[in-house]
């Protein structure tokens, strides 16, 4: 006799795994091209692109191509990109002015992108670590200590600055406490009233942002970030971090990085009816370029596995620099 009692064997899972058809009428997830938002890098100059070498595929674009570029990705279906500018060296300072110069390279591009395709919606980032020469996301005292409130003034300024150039979204970054609440209470009184925050609410301090410091020439010249970006071992302060966030004015929560995070995401998920975001990070990026490279893994259905299990765990957007190829993937 079969050591399996096939009579009583009611529930046969594998029935609705024998087709695609069945497959995908019982799909759960579907990974779809709104979903994706696109980290883009702007620097100065004209008709230049230069790829990240850790990041293969990305490039740093001056702001005439970086508007061909986001022209075409608006066609491909991608709704929304988020802007990281490289700063010359000459332009930071110890506070990071150059962050709130009206005529600054983020301030002039998001100026530029809205006139030239004024629908997709444009997100900056409200952190100095690309502005300052320490590399710090705010300002630092003669002790190495990063100061909280003082911090929080500067990025209010640059918030501002942004929303005067007419950003849709300004994303801050840099996890100073209250710095959701000032921001929003500053757009609120200069009239930015639809100005949404999308808040890195819960940023942990991880080694998967090498590639994008190297893209942005923004790593710490001394110390780490682990007195102001979470503690990888911690899920609680999480939803701490997000209930301020929420309480304070954010639109729209983020965790931060994506795959080593999704029990947080399923968390914040869980706690909150906002949108949740998920930053798919540069080195989850480079990770997979890599393998695909050496011919380890298929590079298409690994991507895509890979932002499934995202939006799964409970991501409605997911911040990732495969954008533009899935959107062909999906077209
Ligand atoms: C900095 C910032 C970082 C990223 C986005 N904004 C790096 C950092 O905190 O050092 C990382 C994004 C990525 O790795 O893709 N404010």
């Amino acid at each position: 006799m079969s050591p399996v009692d096939s009579s009583h064997l009611f529930q046969r899972p594998r029935r609705l795994r024998r087709t695609e058809t069945l497959r995908k009428m019982v799909r759960e997830t579907i990974l779809t091209v709104d979903d994706l938002i696109y980290p883009m890098f702007v620097m100065e100059g004209e008709k230049q692109k230069v790829e990240i070498p850790s990041m293969p595929g990305c490039y740093r674009y001056s702001l005439d191509l970086l508007i061909k570029e986001i022209a075409e990705v608006f066609e491909l279906g991608i709704n929304a990109v988020a802007l990281f500018p490289v700063i010359p060296e000459d332009q930071k300072d110890d506070t990071g002015t150059e962050s709130y110069n009206p005529k600054g390279l983020v301030q002039e591009t998001v100026k530029a992108i809205k006139k030239a395709v004024p629908e997709i919606i444009v997100i900056t980032d409200v952190a100095l670590d690309p502005f300052t020469t320490h590399g710090h996301d705010g300002l630092v005292d003669e002790n190495g200590t990063i100061l909280n409130d003082p911090t929080v003034e500067v990025l209010v300024k640059m918030a501002l600055s942004q929303a005067a150039a007419g950003t849709d979204f300004v994303a801050p970054s840099d996890m100073m406490d209250g710095r959701i609440g000032a921001i929003r209470k500053a757009l609120d009184t200069e009239g930015y009233i639809n100005v949404s925050i999308l808040a890195y609410s819960a940023k942990y301090a991880s080694a998967y942002y090498g590639p994008f410091r190297d893209a942005l020439d923004s790593a710490p010249k001394f110390g780490d970030k682990k007195t102001y970006q979470m503690d990888a071992a911690n899920s609680k302060e999480a939803l701490k971090e997000v209930e301020l966030d929420i309480a304070e004015g954010a639109d729209i929560v983020m965790v931060k990085p994506a795959l080593a995070y999704l029990d947080i995401v399923c968390q914040v998920k869980a706690a909150t009816n906002l949108p949740v975001a998920a930053y798919n990070v540069s080195g989850e990026y480079a990770m997979i370029k890599a393998a695909a490279k050496n011919g380890w893994i298929d590079e298409k259905k690994v991507i895509l596995e890979t932002l499934t299990s995202m939006k799964r765990a409970g991501a409605d957007l997911i911040l990732t620099y495969f954008a533009k190829e899935v959107a062909l993937m999906l077209l």
